[in-house]
């Protein structure tokens, strides 16, 4: 038995062939004696025909046929009569008049329909996850992430790269968050840790004169899960030596275009633009703005630092900000949605939401009464506001208002449908601070990792202060999603030591964690720089899905378990006793 064609295949010029196709029973309808199914596969649909009048022993067969129930048939392939054609199929025009066929496997009643449109639970998905996958949707999304890293692979192979595996069972690869351990048997106590990355791995390459590596590289993370995050995720990996951050990005920007000019039809004619950290945050409040829409953020700061509204002076007096943002059209909001915004608001942190509408009869607010003509005016001289438009206010720390202006606007955004689907916004973000401080923690923390070196300018003011430090650090950043991120790296072992200093890390310390890193720095390492997309969001942003769990084959639930192996799993006590983790009887 040979299957001659796939279903989606067969074409009206065909008429007359006899083919043989296989598959799965999409549906069965039985017409006065006459049977049709529909057969599919991973490409598509294709008509039967079981007429008793022709193969009396395929129609009595097909009778047994349900959902899902595994099949061969062998028959001729004929043109459908103008009034059964059907002209949402490829093969719509055409169907197969039965010989014979074979029923290859039955089929238990499936738990949801076969459909793209299916409304399905995630954690029903997840434990059938091989059903769901059957679905045309995921069988593009299988298909496009296949094609994704087959075109990456290319690249990098003519960009002259080497793809080189870096180990799983390691020690901890620090990116910020938790590790997942793997206790030693051989040596008791002892855990090894799954990469976060292969960061250190891929900088002792460089050391090793591999020059240009990439790997499409498995990664793993203990972190709050989100809808763009997995604890086991993919991760296109690449590091150079000999070259600056410019060539690294130019090389990266090279690989996009590529892809999604390919993949998603789009023309690029520049290099991406860019945008220093400070002004990203500044204009939307954000590291990764979503730039296909306006809805800057404006600093009115100076305008209320004497106010008479109190909400506003106060946080001014504490070392704040107070910064608005213009929603075009939007003083059509009713209290209803303003009250719903206030609330998105408050769970970034906000302690409440000012708000003007802009209309007919002047402005409409709760707090306009407070500020002055001067006030007023600076206000409409900033936002310049016109009819119908809503003002946002944040008035907060430096960071709050960003974090609620900044998700303000998203939410905004999507609300108003502002943002073409059609497009994608790529840009780079640069100029990151070298090191944030942790108020929790009382002490310095990289923004990028330990790894990332001070912009050469920014050096002197390490130890003094490291807050003002610039780091070599860029993102690279589509339609409001950080899809990589890389640096320049420290390739001297004095400068890898003081920053591990800043981040309270003490010589000993850093010799018991990194100190293979240093010493391979102390032997001959070339400068070197690289970054690393998430491929996961990669394709997520390519297929248009809302999460990167429709794009992983088998991906974790948001509680970063595996409905359909049921995995994590306790394990008996032998095993424990075993991996010395239990010492009683
Ligand atoms: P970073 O931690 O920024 O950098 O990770 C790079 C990219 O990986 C993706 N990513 C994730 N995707 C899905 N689920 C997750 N939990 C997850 N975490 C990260 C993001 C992110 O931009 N070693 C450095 C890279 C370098 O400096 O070369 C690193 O790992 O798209
Ligand atoms: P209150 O004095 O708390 O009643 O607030 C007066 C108005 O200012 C209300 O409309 C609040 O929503 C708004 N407001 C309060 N705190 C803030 C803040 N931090 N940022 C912006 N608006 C605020």
């Amino acid at each position: 038995m040979e299957r001659s064609c796939y279903c989606s295949e067969p074409r009206a010029g065909q008429a007359g062939e006899t083919l043989l196709v296989a598959g799965w029973v999409h549906s069965r309808r039985d017409h006065g004696g006459i049977i049709f199914v529909d057969l599919r596969d991973h490409t598509g649909l294709l008509q039967l025909v079981f007429d008793p009048q022709e193969n009396a022993t395929a129609h009595e067969l097909a009778g047994q046929l349900r959902g899902e129930f595994v099949i061969a048939v062998e028959g001729r392939l004929r043109e459908r009569s103008e009034d059964t054609v059907n002209p949402e199929l490829p093969t719509g025009s055409v169907e197969i008049m039965a010989d014979r066929l074979e029923i290859l496997n039955s089929a238990k009643p499936s738990p949801f329909p076969i459909e793209d449109d299916a409304r399905i639970t995630e954690n029903v998905r997840l434990s059938y996850r091989y059903l769901d996958l059957r679905r045309p949707v995921m069988q593009r999304n299988l298909r496009l992430r296949h094609e994704v890293v087959s075109i990456t692979r290319r690249w990098f192979d003519e960009s002259g790269f080497i793809e080189v595996e870096t180990p799983m069972l390691t020690r901890s690869t620090p990116e910020g968050a938790r590790d997942y351990l793997v206790p030693s048997r051989v040596y008791p106590g002892s855990f090894f840790a799954l990469p976060q990355s292969p960061q250190l791995f891929k900088q002792l390459l460089m050391v090793s004169g591999v020059d240009r590596y990439y790997q499409v590289a498995r990664c793993f993370r203990d972190e709050d899960l989100r809808a763009d995050r997995q604890p086991e995720f993919t991760q296109i990996d690449m590091e150079m030596a000999f070259v600056d951050s410019d060539q690294v990005m130019a090389s990266v920007e090279g690989l996009l275009k590529k892809l999604f000019t390919e993949l998603a039809g789009q023309s690029f004619d520049a290099p991406f633009p860019r945008l220093t950290w400070h002004d990203s945050m500044d204009r939307y409040g954000s590291d990764r703005p979503d730039t296909r829409f306006g809805m800057e953020l404006v600093d009115l700061t100076e305008v209320f630092a004497q106010s008479e509204f109190k909400v506003f002076r106060s946080v001014v007096e504490g070392g704040g900000v107070v910064k608005a943002i213009v929603v075009r059209g939007g003083a059509d909001m009713s209290r209803k949605e303003l009250d719903d915004l206030g609330e998105v608001a408050k769970t970034h942190g906000a302690g409440g939401l000012a708000w003007i509408k802009v209309t007919d009869d002047g402005w409409q607010s709760p707090v306009v009464k407070f500020f002055s003509d001067a006030e007023k005016e600076a206000l409409s001289e900033r936002c310049q506001p016109a009819d119908g438009d809503l003002v946002l206010f944040g008035a907060d720390s430096y960071r709050v208002v960003c974090d609620v202006l900044g998700n303000l606007r998203c939410h905004v955004a999507e609300l108003r449908g502002l943002a073409d689907p059609e497009r994608f916004d790529f840009l780079w973000v640069v100029d990151f601070p070298l090191v944030e401080y942790d108020e929790g923690d009382k002490r310095w923390q990289a923004l990028h990792h330990p790894f990332t070196a001070p912009r050469p300018d920014h050096v002197d003011k390490l130890d003094e202060s490291p807050g003002s430090v610039l780091a070599d650090a860029y993102d690279v950043v589509l339609n409001g999603v950080e899809l990589g991120g890389g640096s320049v790296r420290i390739h001297s072992p004095e400068l890898q030591q003081q920053v591990l200093g800043v981040l309270g890390i003490d010589k000993e310390e850093a010799g018991e964690k990194f100190g293979f890193l240093l010493e391979a720095l102390s032997f001959g390492a070339p400068p070197h720089a690289g970054l690393a997309l998430g491929l996961d969001r990669l394709v997520g942003m390519l297929t248009g899905s809302d999460s990167i769990r429709d794009v992983i084959a088998f991906p974790k639930t948001q509680r970063a378990a595996c409905p359909l192996t049921d995995a994590p799993s306790p394990v008996d006590l032998a095993q424990l006793r075993g991996l010395g983790l239990r010492k009683d009887a």
